[in-house]
């Protein structure tokens, strides 16, 4: 199974608008009842504007029903093992558990497998604001 979340997030990655930075991002998500969920990331000439690419696989995701995020997977063109940002971080956080599997990719595949608990320690929880 992690190996079609790696396929699907680098299928995503093709599709990167990243004319900018000339470096493509796939993420693809894996809901606990099976729905796959990718994204690329998008940049804009005003540079602040552009998104990456968990998070236009969240707002996938969202539009189609949500639920619980089992794994995820993230591939860069450029980066033999790229993990998420800080912001996107937060984001998967939020719709994920500390033991949902984040897949670490390079062009052929997964290469290192760590938790959300691993990736995001001490973060900011939503419970705190209830
Ligand atoms: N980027 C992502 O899509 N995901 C990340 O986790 C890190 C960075 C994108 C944003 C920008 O388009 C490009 O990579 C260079 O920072």
């Amino acid at each position: 199974m992690s190996h079609d979340l790696f396929l699907a997030a680098r299928q995503a990655m093709a599709k990167a608008h990243a004319p900018y930075s000339k470096f493509p991002v796939g993420a693809a998500l894996l809901t606990e009842d099976g729905r796959v969920f990718s994204g690329c990331n998008i940049e804009v000439a005003s540079y602040p504007e552009g998104w990456c690419a968990e998070t236009t696989a969240l707002g996938h995701y969202i539009m189609g029903g949500g639920g619980k995020i089992a794994e995820i997977a993230v591939v860069a063109e450029r980066m033999d093992r790229i993990t998420p940002c800080g912001g996107c971080r937060q984001r998967l956080a939020e719709f994920a558990g500390a033991d949902t599997k984040l897949f670490l990719c390079d062009q052929t595949g997964v290469v290192e497998t760590v938790t959300m608990g691993q990736m995001l320690p001490y973060g900011f929880e939503g419970s705190t604001l209830k």
